[in-house]
């Protein structure tokens, strides 16, 4: 594998949760497998008094606790922090950058990076702004044969409708053009969800079947069975359709749904995602309440332990209409989907964790063997397990051993645990070394997120404009309102439920 440039990798929100969390763990993880470059440096950027050393050693505390892959070794992780140096300035005062340039300056030419250089911002949103104009205004922007390269990378939620989403790419790209800007989505960063790509593409036997002739509907689920813990504050404005279905669900189906791109890389993967997303149909405001279930969790009791709801959570207010919960039915109109309806399903304080693909064959156009008394009456469903149990599972009739010809369903089940050699990176750490690459093949382009956004704003809308539109509640531990089950029209089908419900009662309730 290439080795990556020199580079300084700059952290805004260095003393944050997700510096400690994902990034230092996920920059660590790629120093010791000898994947960051030969030469670089880390440089923290936030308000916050540290010495470079007192940063270091709350590194070194936050590495060990959130690394996960193996133990820390101590050789690696002092070589690691000699790395790594930190910069208190005040992000929204254009006149602090000036420190920050001498002090890029000065590690750029103690350690002779190039002068190429990452911003990762990973703060609130609401800086992004300030700190893009603030580096602009620096001329930190500027790249060129004789000054290095400049990348800036910035988190979810890109803007919060289609609008702000608008603004926000335009004052982005004031200084820093598109190529520069790498918008993470962390889904796409997952392995799994990167194997969708070679399982369609890799494979001849799956892409004939792969279209409105053969799959009669296509189920995206992403539940948690955590609330929403200590991000009520952040939570409260955003609800489970900006902070899931926008991005990390709906690039999933992007990468479901598009056509072969002619080449692997950034430009052409790109370009074939963001058909999809210009192909999803709009709901007008009248489909919402048709299409779209919205959801909040209330208290339960699980597994014996009492779980509070959603309004009694910290920085929620207690009337809170936020939605814990989304399941919706939309299409893609094309020619490859015409027809084939898509199902995203998503919420906080389901029973499990899981996120998983399920494509739902047609059934068989003949029953063959319908007058044996058989129970099988569905379609083979393929199932791309994301996470946990990271895998894939297809399902198809077998005759049951013995008299007549009794149909039961099976399955086929490649788990990734199975592998001898596997080692699945974290997402952070796929994104962050192909950042440093040069290769924005798994991030977020300006089309793309304006197009998902489009999708979704009118949705939004009702939402706000339509008070008959409910909010279901739903106890902690279920699967959610039951209205759910009422988007699939056919009483025969329901969506996939890798466990049951865990709430003692499964009373649902109207907010
Ligand atoms: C984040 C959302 O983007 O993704 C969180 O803001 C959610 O609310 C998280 O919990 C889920 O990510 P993962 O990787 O745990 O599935």
């Amino acid at each position: 594998m290439e080795r990556p440039k020199n580079c300084i990798i700059a952290i805004f929100g260095a003393s944050g949760d997700l510096t400690k969390r994902k990034l230092m763990p996920a920059l660590f993880d790629l120093f010791r497998q000898d994947l960051l470059p030969e030469k670089f440096a880390i440089l923290g950027v936030s308000r916050s008094n540290f010495s470079d050393d007192a940063y270091r050693e709350k590194m070194l505390a936050d590495v060990r606790e959130y690394c996960e892959k193996s133990p820390v070794q101590n050789d690696k992780m002092q070589e690691f922090l000699k790395r790594i140096f930190y910069l208190s300035i005040d992000t929204k005062t254009p006149d602090d950058y000036t420190q920050l340039k001498r002090k890029l300056e000065e590690l750029d030419t103690r350690f002779q990076l190039g002068e190429n250089y990452i911003y990762y911002l990973a703060t609130p949103p609401n800086l992004y702004d300030i700190i893009a104009s603030s580096l602009g205004a620096q001329g930190l922007h500027r790249q060129g044969k004789d000054s290095g390269w400049k990348r800036i990378v910035v988190e979810k939620p890109f803007g919060y409708d289609l609008l702000s989403a608008v603004q926000l790419n335009k004052r982005l790209q004031k200084f820093f053009h598109e190529d520069q800007i790498y918008r993470i989505d962390h889904y796409l960063g997952k392995e799994t969800v990167q194997n969708t790509l070679a399982f369609r593409f890799a494979n001849g036997i799956f892409e004939p079947l792969w279209n409105r002739n053969y799959i009669n509907r296509v189920e995206v689920t992403g539940v948690e069975h955590i609330g929403v813990e200590n991000r009520g504050g952040y939570y409260d404005h955003a609800g489970a359709l900006r902070d899931m279905v926008q991005n990390h669900l709906l690039q999933i189906v992007g990468l479901i749904a598009m056509e072969s791109p002619p080449l692997y890389s950034a430009d052409a993967v790109r370009n074939e995602t963001v058909k999809v997303f210009q192909s999803l149909c709009p709901l007008k405001p009248e489909d919402v309440s048709r299409q779209v279930v919205r959801g909040q969790y209330g208290s339960s009791t699980i597994k014996g332990e009492a779980v509070p709801g959603y309004r009694e959570e910290k920085n929620v207010a207690p009337d809170s209409r936020t939605e814990t919960f989304v399941a919706m039915r939309f299409n893609i109109d094309n020619w490859r989907w015409g027809g084939v309806p898509f199902y995203i399903r998503t919420g906080k304080r389901m029973p499990t964790r899981v996120t998983e693909i399920v494509i739902h064959f047609k059934r068989t156009p003949h029953q063959l063997f319908r007058s044996q008394y058989t129970s099988y009456d569905r379609g083979n469903q393929l199932i791309i397990r994301i996470q946990p149990d990271e895998g894939i599972l297809l399902k198809f009739g077998m005759k049951q051993p013995g008299a007549g010809f009794d149909i039961k369903e099976v399955n086929m089940d490649f788990h990734y645990s199975d592998l001898s050699d596997v080692y699945l990176p974290d997402a952070y750490e796929r994104l962050l070394l192909d950042c440093i690459l040069g290769d924005p093949t798994l991030y977020a382009r300006s089309d793309a997120v304006e197009s998902c956004w489009k999708f979704v704003t009118p949705i939004l809308e009702a939402w706000e404009n339509d008070p008959d539109i409910k909010i279901y509640g739903y106890p902690a531990g279920t699967w959610g309102p039951k209205e759910s089950q009422g988007l699939l029209g056919d009483p025969r089908e329901d969506w996939r439920y890798p466990c049951k419900n865990l709430a003692n009662d499964g009373i649902y309730c109207e907010l």
